[in-house]
């Protein structure tokens, strides 16, 4: 099918949601709750794209394409809603990177660099919390207060994590006789340094 792209008319294939079709395209797109492996909730908002057609914002990571839709994926407005889903979630972010262990794998840190992010956009620096590091088991370990909640660990470990609460108050927790259940290469999947490998460790 054909789609207008940021004024040009391209095919895609429909088969697959905007976000892949906009990367083949060439598109900067960037994800952070998005696996296309895996069930995902849309929740980060940095794949944000407009619908020309009915001027709305809408996820391209949960969007499929349709004949003739108009995509815009560069405009200022674009561009400043996905760096906004960012400071949202820098806003309740209690870590900092200089000491963080998985930091060279942080698409957060990559995004909040890449469009100048403000940390204290929407308030305050937030107080980093003491550190907690949960020994999952093998070397990867959890640190909740680098979690974004973007599921992709639940949806990923069956019978591995899972969540507590719901709405603002929800959690990612690893209950302990569920550990055994979770592979180390989840870490790979996790967008932030919540998840990571320590090569040498001592059990915390
Ligand atoms: S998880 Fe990412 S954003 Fe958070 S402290 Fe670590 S490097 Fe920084
Ligand atoms: S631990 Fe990582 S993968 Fe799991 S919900 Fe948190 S940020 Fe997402
Ligand atoms: S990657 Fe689309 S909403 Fe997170």
């Amino acid at each position: 099918m054909k789609i207008i792209v940021n004024g040009q008319e391209v095919e895609v294939s429909g088969q697959r949601v905007l976000l892949e079709e906009l990367r083949r395209l060439g598109c900067d797109i960037p994800s952070l709750c998005y696996d296309s492996q895996s069930k995902h909730e849309a929740s980060c908002m940095v794949c944000m794209v407009r619908n020309e057609d009915t001027d709305q914002m809408i996820p391209s990571c949960a969007t499929y394409p349709t004949e003739g839709m108009r995509i815009d994926t560069e405009s200022e407005d674009v561009l400043s809603l996905r760096r906004m889903g960012v400071e949202l979630l820098l806003s309740d972010h209690k870590a900092r990177c200089g000491t963080c262990e998985g930091k060279e794998k942080c698409k957060l840190r990559d995004l909040y660099v890449r469009m100048k992010a403000k940390w204290n956009r929407f308030g305050p620096l937030p107080s980093p919390e003491p550190v907690v590091q949960i020994h999952v088991q093998g070397h990867l370990y959890y640190e909740p207060a680098k979690c974004i909640r973007c599921g992709l660990c639940v949806y990923n470990t069956p019978n591995g994590f899972t969540f507590r609460n719901r709405g603002f108050k929800m959690q990612v927790v690893i209950p302990e006789e569920n550990k055994k259940n979770v592979d180390e290469k989840i870490a790979d999947l996790c967008p932030t340094g919540a998840l990571f490998l320590r090569q040498l460790h001592t059990d915390k």
